[in-house]
């Protein structure tokens, strides 16, 4: 949700921000601008649309502190006046998040103090106020400013009369790169990677005072504070395309590799060490989008291995009832990024209530890691693709080890050990074999999709339907199989196409009577499977063949063609597939 990217140091920061915009466009990507310092004035040069458009309008601009921001529209449409930078008398500001009290704030400085607002946002108000309460003194107008304001913010601004860039976070992430003579501020490190690797994450409540020869991290109250130099473990290759059409084709032919990293090391030892697994009577996984549904099947996994109760939540619902907590329930977010708003709400209340609490995050040093401060890294690199495809599979590896966990069969665990170490094989040879694109082909048309599976692949079903929506804007539905009949089956005629996942299990005959449902009502029907026998052949129009691999692991096999399918229909109808409208990677706005 938004993208910034700020720069000061001794080179022209101007390509560089734009640069960096570019690899935070999957933040949003509905306007964008910069603002840059020449000698005691400030530019701003704003853009509706991608960052090329932005890039179109720049004409030799050189300066070496600059601000950049990419939008995803919260308050007011996207347009050209909207876009970031917002300015107030020789201040620019850039910010990702929601000031909430915006409206009172800027009536305030309307009618007060004759401030005139150039657009619809929230965030105009902070350049404003930084203008208001300025009177020589930069850092102290920004942190009287941060006294006013309610809500979530990553902020970075710029005065025309100081050679500095003053940033604050509260809610929204910034991380500091800190190169030789010369410092980045972004909403996370992909812009400045090919600059430098050390970098400083900023928790909340923190703000910076970037000087050219030094920074400073202080609390919002001014205290210096001392914060480590962190090292990003992950190369340049990992933010680019490697050759491939789009970051989600590259991220979906990952999976071999990225599930290894996900239990590589964890076997032993899972990162869980400060929770008495003894202690804690039901687990509770809250998550959104995708992860919502490597939840799913997180609960399908426990509840029938080791018999623990799991509630799962939608983390902006279970925020805004009464979620019936107790102090033995461990809570567990779920999140790609670990930066989504209504999760770490979720895991803040748990806190509150005196909950365990732990996170399988992807993004290291983000938000809801460190609120939860114990848990499962997924390790599967950065995502950058806006559907989720890498993580949902990572996620299910991770609530297999935390299951291993708390697991107490010793001949379990070694089985799914055992099998666990296969699968990374197993998913090479399901993504070099696969043939989807002539089926992709085949219905890139439909009006609307069908995905039906039962048990732990249910999720999955729900998931293949998510995607395809996402990136091809068909619509689509996932549902129990055995639900159709209550509803879906009235969709049902020769040209609305049903994906059925087959796994060869106990409840495989319900599932083929659910395809003879289907077919009997002229329906098409592509079939996921783990094994072709003679009724599929009969009942499938388009079949496609995965690997036989363990209960426990069977959504991640089977996900992968749902990925695929939609992938290539999206590209195929010429869809963006990396940054489908309206959608954004990161949702740091409730
Ligand atoms: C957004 C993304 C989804 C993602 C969801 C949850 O909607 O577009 O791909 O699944 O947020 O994100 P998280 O980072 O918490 O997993």
């Amino acid at each position: 949700m938004c993208g910034i990217i700020a720069y000061l140091g001794q080179k022209n920061g101007v390509p560089i921000v734009l640069k960096g915009l570019k690899r935070l466009e999957y933040r949003g990507y509905d306007s964008a601008g910069i603002a840059l310092k020449q000698e005691n004035n400030l530019k701003t040069i704003k853009a509706k649309g991608k960052i090329e458009q932005l890039k179109a309008l720049i004409n030799g601009e050189n300066s070496n502190i600059v601000i950049g921001h990419t939008r995803w529209a919260t308050h007011g449409e996207p347009n050209h006046i909207n876009a970031h930078p917002h300015t107030s008398e020789g201040i620019a500001i850039v910010h990702n998040g929601i000031i909430e009290n915006h409206a009172s704030l800027r009536k305030e400085l309307e009618h007060k103090y004759n401030y005139k607002f150039q657009s619809q946002t929230d965030s105009e108000v902070i350049a404003h106020l930084i203008d208001f309460f300025y009177d020589g003194d930069f850092e102290d107008a920004f942190r009287k400013m941060l006294t006013k304001i309610d809500g979530a913010f990553g902020i970075v601004a710029l005065h025309k009369n100081h050679n500095q860039m003053i940033c604050a976070r509260k809610g929204s992430p910034l991380v500091l790169g800190i190169g030789e003579n010369e410092t980045f501020v972004a909403s996370d490190p992909s812009p400045f990677l090919d600059h430098t690797k050390n970098v400083v994450y900023l928790d909340e409540k923190q703000m910076v005072i970037i000087n050219p020869d030094s920074y400073q991290i202080k609390d919002f109250n001014g205290y210096n504070l001392e914060k480590e130099v962190e090292k990003i473990s992950y190369g340049i290759e990992s933010i680019q395309k490697q050759g491939y059409k789009h970051f989600m084709l590259k991220e979906i032919n990952e999976q071999n590799e990225t599930i290894k990293n996900c239990f590589r090391g964890k076997i032993k030892d899972i990162e869980m060490v400060s929770i008495k697994k003894e202690n804690f009577q039901r687990i509770v996984l809250v998550a959104c989008g995708t992860s919502y549904y490597a939840a799913l099947v997180g609960k399908y996994i426990i509840e029938k291995t080791t018999h623990l109760p799991v509630l799962v939540e939608h983390a902006s619902e279970f925020r805004y009832r009464q979620p019936m907590l107790y102090p033995t329930d461990l809570v567990v977010a779920i999140s790609q990024s670990g930066e989504t708003a209504d999760t770490l709400e979720a895991i803040r209340l748990a806190k509150k209530i005196g909950c365990s609490t732990a996170g399988m995050v992807n993004v290291t040093g983000s938000s809801i890691a460190k609120e939860c401060g114990q848990g499962i890294y997924l390790h599967a690199g950065p995502e950058i693709g806006v559907a989720s495809t890498k993580a949902f599979t990572s996620q299910i590896i991770a609530l297999n080890m935390l299951n291993l966990y708390i697991n107490k069969d010793p001949y379990y665990k070694m089985k799914v050990i055992e099998e666990i170490k296969k699968l990374p094989d197993q998913i090479k040879s399901l993504l070099e074999n696969q043939n989807i694109k002539p089926i992709a082909e085949k219905y890139r048309n439909a009006k609307y999709f069908l995905f039906m599976a039962r048990d732990i692949n249910y999720p999955v079903a729900m998931e293949g339907a998510l995607k395809l929506k996402e990136i091809s804007y068909i619509p689509a539905e996932g549902y129990p199989a055995g639900e159709m009949k209550h509803g879906p089956i009235a969709l049902i005629d020769s040209e609305v196409p049903s994906v059925f996942i087959v796994t060869k299990d106990s409840i495989f005959p319900k599932v083929i009577s659910n395809m003879e449902e289907v077919k009997s009502r002229k329906g098409k029907i592509i079939c996921i499977c783990d094994e072709i026998n003679e009724e599929i052949q009969r009942l499938a129009d388009d079949i496609i063949v995965v690997p036989q691999v363990k209960w426990e692991f069977t959504p991640i096999v089977n996900v992968i063609p749902m990925q695929l399918i939609a992938y290539h229909i999206a590209d195929m109808n010429g869809k963006n597939v990396d940054q489908p409208k309206n959608l954004a990677k990161s949702c740091t706005v409730e």
